[in-house]
């Protein structure tokens, strides 16, 4: 059967809206440019991300989670390098007006304008990411804090507190999942880049002269998470950051790059962060953030390996790769989503309006929802309503007809291959369950 992937982004962005997966923000004002809400399906397929991130990280005997707060004290990012490293170099064009990242406009070695092509452009100044706002009543620099750029620190600042609490053994990790606010000047592709977004970030404390080897082992275990995902292995690889692109805090970093209809691009960074951020936050709160490793008796500043993805990029990529269109079926739309990511499991279907098939349906949905997202529709043909589930993602629709009336069974549709099951009533939870659990 021949399939058609997804073409252009546009495409997505409007099942997403049509669908109720993924809205313009304060769309009725016009929108917020770069930002975004996850409508009910949305909402609920992040959800599913964030739990397949989390149960990966933190169902080990190694890596334990926290949840930071995104306001932390402000000279956090003095010691992280933030305040002053975490900027890009900005120029406006003086014939259109247009303000872009000069690192990104070199054509000929010469800083063009993207927008007009012209040359004519300002100094470059330095224009810092970080969202700044107020903490209390006075608005003055003294009470100035920050919007977290990104969640590692969070952990970093908690490094002690968690080693104690948890009485962990180095090597050891923590995960975090939550948002983190850069103000870029180039948002864009949808949710890929915005101002506003959620990380799922890992950081692994290890002993210095094994960070290289925990390197690679991190490399490895994310590169079959993905495999696990279900993401299409062919729009994966693996990038080196050379020298010049290093961050400041990185000994070494690897992209894992997914192939978007825009072309390759991040998805996830794993980073060696070396005893950077440690020293720097021992330097700058005063407090030691050393481990006394009891068997060897050495004391060292522990290096960091890090595991960095931001989860609306990871859901865009997953939609993207999930997205098909099927020509010999009438074009039908299909998300192919694995059935642990889909924001419906199973859809309940009366065949038609007639009360005693709404009654049987509406009973066996509320049975349903016990264990899994399901949901009952008995709006439209049942062939709409199939197309419908499909364009979603939900692997099964379970309908009710006449002879469901008689002989106690009903019809279970598949997703992908769309055949369909006769199966007996008290033995659909265990038919559900196996078919999601095996798929
Ligand atoms: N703690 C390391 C760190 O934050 P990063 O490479 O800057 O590293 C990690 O960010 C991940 O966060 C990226 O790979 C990307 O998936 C996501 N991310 C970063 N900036 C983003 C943005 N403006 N919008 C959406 N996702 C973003």
């Amino acid at each position: 059967m021949s399939i058609k992937p997804l073409k252009e982004l546009s495409t997505l962005v409007s099942l997403c809206k049509r669908r109720g997966f993924i809205f313009q923000s304060s769309e009725i004002y016009g929108g917020l440019n770069s930002c975004w809400d996850y409508g009910p399906l949305g909402a609920q397929f992040k959800l599913n991300v964030k739990m397949s991130w989390w149960r990966e990280m933190t169902r080990r005997a190694d890596i334990v989670g926290l949840d930071a707060a995104i306001l932390m004290h402000p000279t956090v990012w003095k010691a992280s390098g933030h305040v002053d490293g975490f900027s890009d170099p900005l120029v406006d064009c003086k014939a259109c007006k247009h303000r872009f990242r000069e690192d990104t406009a070199m054509v000929d070695g010469k800083v063009t304008c993207p927008k007009c092509g012209s040359t004519d452009v300002t100094e470059s100044r330095s224009f810092n990411l970080m969202f700044k706002t107020h903490m209390g009543p006075v608005d003055n620099e003294g009470a100035v804090v920050y919007l977290r750029p990104e969640t590692a620190q969070g952990i970093f600042v908690n490094f002690e507190n968690v080693a104690t609490s948890m009485r962990k053994k180095i090597p050891f990790g923590i995960a975090q999942i939550g948002k983190s606010f850069r103000n870029e000047i180039t948002p864009g592709n949808f949710t890929f880049r915005t101002r506003e977004f959620e990380q799922m970030e890992m950081q692994y404390f290890v002993k210095p002269g094994t960070d290289e080897e925990w390197f690679e082992h991190w490399k490895e275990v994310r590169w079959s998470y993905y495999g696990k995902l279900g993401l299409n292995q062919e729009k994966l690889r693996y990038k080196e950051h050379g020298p010049d692109e290093l961050a400041h805090y990185a000994k070494a970093a690897f992209d894992v790059q997914y192939e978007f209809p825009f072309g390759w691009q991040e998805l996830e960074g794993v980073h060696n962060r070396s005893d950077f951020d440690l020293s720097q936050h021992q330097e700058f709160s005063g407090k030691k953030l050393e481990y006394f490793e009891e068997a060897s008796k050495d004391r060292f500043v522990p290096y960091v390996i890090e595991t960095a993805v931001g989860c609306d990029r990871l859901a865009l990529a997953l939609l993207c790769d999930a997205y098909r269109e099927e020509p010999e079926q009438d074009n039908r739309v299909v998300l192919g989503l694995r059935p642990e990511l889909a924001p419906v499991k199973v859809a309940f279907l009366p065949l038609s309006k007639k009360p005693e098939l709404q009654e049987l349906s509406q009973k066996l949905h509320q049975q349903a929802l016990e264990h899994w997202e399901a949901d009952y529709d008995e709006t439209a043909s049942i062939g709409k309503r199939y197309r419908r589930q499909d364009e979603i993602g939900t692997p099964l629709c379970v309908t009710v007809d006449f002879d469901s009336l008689e002989d106690q069974k009903v019809t279970v549709r598949h997703r992908d291959s769309m055949a369909q099951d006769r199966v007996a009533m008290d033995q659909l939870h265990s038919y559900v369950g196996d078919k999601l659990r095996n798929w």
